[in-house]
């Protein structure tokens, strides 16, 4: 009989899962670790059983008072009704906005990151979220319980105000409820039997004080879950791009080539990249969230293995959801399916590789075709939508804490050197395939301080950049993760 490939794959997950804890967490009974694994049969993919039990009682770390998600303020130019501009039209939806309570989210923060809510306790939506990547992943699909996603998983940021029905990337999904519960009972996913799951969460120090403070009673069901996690994820919203400091000021703060590119992005882009901000839009009665529910076509070549929107009607074939692109500069791989690594990959498809189809109406035959700098400037103008802070802020951070310790499979040929660092510090990998690498910077304390990705096989440090003492310097590619010390005297 056939062997599940990802047999042994399973097995090292549980073995680093026990490893790594056994280090960082406290353990219940007496100092030990009870973990019992069963394995039964062949492992043939349909006949897979693997049970693990264990009694590992991590803790979150959470501050005394819950931290602010109420507190929203929708920045003013998205609300001008009278600014074709920057101005939402009045349609801005903020029905997920309104409902947040800080004891809610704070609860949905921890389940987001709380692997116990899946069966072999070694997967969370984090998993797949990465804040410091704008709660996406950097590689085309991700790693599900037993194979691949379909698709490139997808950023979170903004999705409480920019949409109210439309999710995934086939845009079947109607709620973000609904969208919760799929990936949560998905048995690739989170793989959660969400009667089971309860019972579970309700055995631990935590949840049944979490779940009081949120919802007056320490019942624990899949409402209950369900809400909170719509909760956390409705709160995360980028307004402090510089896109929304510029767009409050006249776009005063813009550099030459960000106004170029803003001026072309409202002529090419912004009639289907137009949530949360209407460039160039001079009829106010034209609203493109209402005309096109972010449902498109982008000229890539057909994806014989993914109809989007036409897996659930065929008359949508080929049509993918519009993501906002609030972020952008920090989600790639970009497209379902992750095709392209860099942002300029993507402008240069526009320019010269669109390919014609019945959908491509708004896009000229074969593409833009762009000038350099018409490139260079777009780009410039896309990276103005980061908002910095968003990957940092602890509110949306992993309260079980990222391990500096976590090798999984490391990077080959690593070195950092000098270090100590003199003035500056490099440190190189190997890379052939040119692959996108993310970097982390964390402090002492496991912080993030700043998100960087590079497709070389080097990455430099200066020391004016730092202040003096210890650093985590964190490498994720594909599977490959590193994290090493760096010290700044
Ligand atoms: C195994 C990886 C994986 C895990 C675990 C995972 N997701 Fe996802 N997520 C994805 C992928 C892939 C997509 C795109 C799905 C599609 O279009 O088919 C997605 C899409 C989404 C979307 C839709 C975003 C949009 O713009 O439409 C939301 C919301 C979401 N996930 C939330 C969650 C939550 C909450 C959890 C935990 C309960 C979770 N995900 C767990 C991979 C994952
Ligand atoms: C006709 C509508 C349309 C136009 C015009 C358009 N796009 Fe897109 N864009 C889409 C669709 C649809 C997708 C998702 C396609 C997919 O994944 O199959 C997309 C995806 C993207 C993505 C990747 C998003 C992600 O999260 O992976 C970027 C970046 C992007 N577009 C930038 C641009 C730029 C820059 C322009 C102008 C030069 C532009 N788009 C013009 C419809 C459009």
């Amino acid at each position: 009989m056939q062997r599940n490939p990802y047999f042994k794959d399973i097995i090292i997950r549980i073995l680093i899962h026990l490893n790594v804890d056994s280090m960082k967490k406290q353990l219940s009974i007496g100092g030990v670790l009870l973990a019992i694994v069963f394995i039964f049969g062949n492992f043939s993919p349909d006949k897979q059983s693997v049970v693990i039990l264990t009694a590992v009682n991590e803790e979150p770390n959470l501050p005394a008072t819950p931290l602010d998600y109420e507190n929203v303020k929708i920045p003013g130019h998205l609300l001008d009704i009278d600014s074709t501009d920057t101005g939402y039209g009045g349609v801005i939806d903020t029905m997920h906005l309104s409902i947040i309570t800080d004891e809610r989210a704070t609860l949905g923060r921890v389940l987001f990151y709380d692997e116990k809510l899946s069966a072999l306790e070694n997967i969370s939506c984090g998993s797949c979220h990465d804040q410091s990547l704008s709660f996406t992943e950097n590689k085309p699909f991700s790693e599900g319980i037993s194979a691949l996603t379909k698709r490139n998983s997808m950023h979170l940021n903004d999705l409480g105000w920019t949409n109210r029905s439309g999710f995934s990337w086939d845009l079947e999904i109607t709620t973000l409820d609904e969208m919760i519960v799929l990936p949560l009972t998905d048995e690739n996913e989170i793989g959660a039997n969400m009667l089971e799951v309860s019972a579970k969460l309700a055995e631990t120090s935590y949840y049944p004080d979490l779940f009081r403070d949120a919802y007056g009673t320490s019942e624990i069901n899949e409402e209950r879950i369900v809400d909170a996690l719509v909760q956390f994820i409705s709160s995360m919203t980028t307004f402090n791009s510089k896109l929304d400091q510029a767009a409050a000021n006249d776009f005063r703060y813009f550099t030459d080539e960000e106004i170029a590119g803003k001026e072309l992005f409202s002529q090419a882009c912004a009639i289907c990249h137009s949530q949360g901000i209407t460039f160039g839009v001079s009829d106010p009665d034209f609203s493109p969230v209402e005309i096109f529910p972010f449902l498109f076509n982008n000229g890539l070549p057909v994806d014989l293995e993914d109809a989007g929107a036409g897996e659930w009607n065929s008359e949508f074939e080929n049509l993918f959801k519009v993501p906002t692109l609030r972020n952008i500069e920090l989600t790639a791989p970009y497209m379902h399916d992750g095709r392209f690594n860099t942002l300029e990959e993507v402008v240069e498809h526009y320019s010269e590789d669109v390919e014609e189809n019945e959908w491509t109406i708004f896009i000229p035959d074969g593409g833009f075709n762009f000038s350099v700098s018409d490139k260079e400037n777009l780009v410039a103008f896309m990276k103005t939508f980061t908002d910095k802070d968003f990957i940092t802020d602890e509110k949306w951070s992993d309260p079980f804490k990222l391990s500096s310790t976590n090798n999984i499979e490391g990077f080959s040929n690593l070195v950092l050197k000098p270090n100590p660092m003199s003035e500056y510090a490099v440190i190189e990998f190997d890379n052939e395939n040119s692959n996108l690498v993310s970097v982390n910077i964390l402090n002492a304390e496991g912080k993030l301080l700043r998100h960087d990705k590079t497709t070389g096989n080097s990455y430099s440090m200066y020391k004016e950049d730092f202040q003096s003492g210890m650093y985590f310097i964190e490498l994720i590619m594909d599977d490959a993760r590193s994290v090493q010390k760096l010290i700044v005297k």
